[in-house]
């Protein structure tokens, strides 16, 4: 089968981009930087941008241009092909398959959710709401959690992930260049033009209640980012601004890699790699950090805001924002673009989560795309429900939780080594610059080399020491979810098994093939 390929050196770009600018630009971000010392959290952010994020984004745009030449797209074949004597190292490339699925199958349904507000938000649905507490009403009865007037089942939730659903694994199933490529390259730039409009709205909001004259657009960008110094000396603030930075630009979980797998020998990395994440930025930066804390500030003022986005991202895009636009004239009109923009968003991040799971079907089992969707979406639709059925016990959680605090962290670690040490410096180096459309600066030879892989095995130390025996313990998991938590990890271990055992298979496989003298 020949290798797909991207069209264009665009598409591409837009594609990481794609992947990169999802839910957490506009809602953990702000987030994130309000509770962690507004301005002061950009410190640690740009910090660990510099020597954790871009480079991870060279290391996997590097290697999956690297084992895309030898057939594989996945991180089980690529970090084969970067340590050719290790027989072991393709199980800890596991991790790139099975993180993007735990991110995918809880990932779409709030995304599902995205789809739904933005037709409840057409409709007026949620008018009646007018405080914080009926819109949170609104949410946890659309959710299931409760009954109420407006929603006495699960159902519309169901019918609009089941769209939502159908959508991802469509594009999948048109490939590369002519599914994920084209509507990146149609999605986001109608998302920024949402996010324009909107930003728009919320700077000309002034001061709205003449009785509050501090809740103002001036007093909530200070908000959002007057910097409080003393938060540097915290090492949470730290460790919080780069598992942001992780998450937001998509590295370290074996997504980007399998997209430069797509690549072609000569095609430039440096460059491109470097103008995604900076598209990344800007999203984030300027449209996450401008708009949904200033527009919840003018309407709450500073106490209210604080109390809001402590409560997290969920409170702020699906209660705070709806609130908030409806208060102003066409309120029905910008909260659709609100919820269109984040599912916009999300969509084209929730494709880069489930390419990982198909290419490594394709490549490795010989299946074809129809096929391997085909797997894919029966799998993962069943691993959904409990995320669905049991939202109330912690179990979407616990997904986020192993799959970005754990398996990304570690992974990253392993890619990081694995480039600079195992695969060695000099020849990761030279690969990084064949066909490149830059020098990148001598200093990150030193950095990739040293400090990106200290500064992981340093977090990863410092998190594990201080917390893994709370986890196991299931210390902060209240009693009564306890049997769904632990069922939600045996699953999960069974998954890690199912598909290191499909490695196992598809090398040994291949080893017999290469015995029995099949050209190969
Ligand atoms: N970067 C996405 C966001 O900011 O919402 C989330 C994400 C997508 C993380 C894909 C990891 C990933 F592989």
């Amino acid at each position: 089968m020949a290798k797909e390929r991207w069209s264009s050196k665009l598409g591409i770009i837009l594609a990481v981009a794609g992947s990169a600018i999802g839910l957490g630009n506009f809602l953990r971000f702000p987030v994130q930087a309000a509770n962690n010392g507004g301005g002061a959290f950009m410190v640690p952010y740009f910090v660990a941008i510099l020597l954790v994020g871009l480079p991870l984004m060279w290391i996997e745009w590097t290697i999956g241009r690297f084992g895309g030449g030898f057939g594989h797209s996945t991180a089980p074949g690529i970090f084969q092909t970067l340590w050719n004597k290790n027989k072991f190292i393709k199980y800890f490339g596991v991790i790139g398959i099975f993180g993007p699925i735990l991110i995918f199958v809880y990932y779409i349904y709030i995304e599902s959710w995205l789809l739904g507000y933005s037709v409840f938000a057409i409709m007026g649905k949620y008018n009646s709401c007018t405080n914080q507490e009926a819109m949170a009403s609104f949410l946890h009865a659309y959710q299931g959690l409760i009954k109420n007037e407006f929603f006495s089942s699960i159902g519309p939730a169901y019918f609009f992930f089941l769209i939502t659903f159908l959508i991802n694994v469509g594009i999948i199933c048109l490939g590369i260049s002519k599914g994920i490529e084209k509507v990146c390259e149609y999605a986001l730039p109608v998302l920024f033009v949402f996010a324009v409009i909107l930003l728009i709205r919320v700077l000309t909001l002034g001061t709205p209640d003449a009785l509050k004259p501090d809740n103002n657009v001036i007093n909530g960008l200070g908000f959002m980012w007057n910097p409080d110094w003393s938060a540097l000396k915290s090492a949470k603030v730290w460790v919080a601004a780069t598992g942001q930075i992780f998450y937001t630009l998509s590295v370290g979980i074996g997504v980007i890699l399998t997209y430069a797998s797509y690549l072609k020998k000569q095609d430039d990395v440096a460059l491109s790699g470097l103008s995604a994440a900076a598209t990344n930025e800007f999203a984030e930066v300027i449209f996450g950090g401008s708009i949904v804390i200033t527009a919840a500030f003018v309407f709450f003022g500073a106490a209210g805001t604080k109390a809001i986005a402590s409560g997290g991202a969920f409170n702020l895009g699906f209660i705070t924002m709806p609130l908030v636009l409806q208060k102003v004239a066409f309120g029905n009109i910008f909260g659709f673009l609100w919820f269109m923009l984040l599912f916009l968003a999300g969509v084209t991040s929730s494709i880069s989560l489930a390419q990982p799971s198909v290419a490594f079907l394709e490549d490795e089992f010989n299946f074809t795309k129809k096929k391997a969707s085909g797997i894919f979406a029966i799998v993962t639709f069943v691993l959904c429900q409990p995320v669905i059925f049991f939202l109330g016990r912690g179990v979407l959680d616990e997904l986020d939780f192993w799959s970005v605090s754990v398996c990304l962290i570690v992974f990253a670690t392993v890619e990081a080594i694995l480039f600079a040490w195992v695969f060695g410096m000099e020849k990761a180096w030279a690969q990084l610059h064949v066909g490149s459309d830059i020098r990148i600066p001598k200093i990150y030879r030193f950095i990739i080399k040293y400090v990106t892989p200290m500064f992981l095995l340093g977090m990863m130390g410092f998190w594990f020491w201080q917390d893994w025996r709370d986890i196991i313990s299931m210390k902060n998991v209240p009693a009564e979810n306890r049997p769904y938590i632990l069922a939600t990890r045996l699953g999960l271990l069974a998954l890690f098994g199912l598909l290191s055992y499909l490695v196992w298979h598809s090398w040994r496989k291949r080893s017999q093939k290469v015995m029995a003298g099949d050209a190969y």
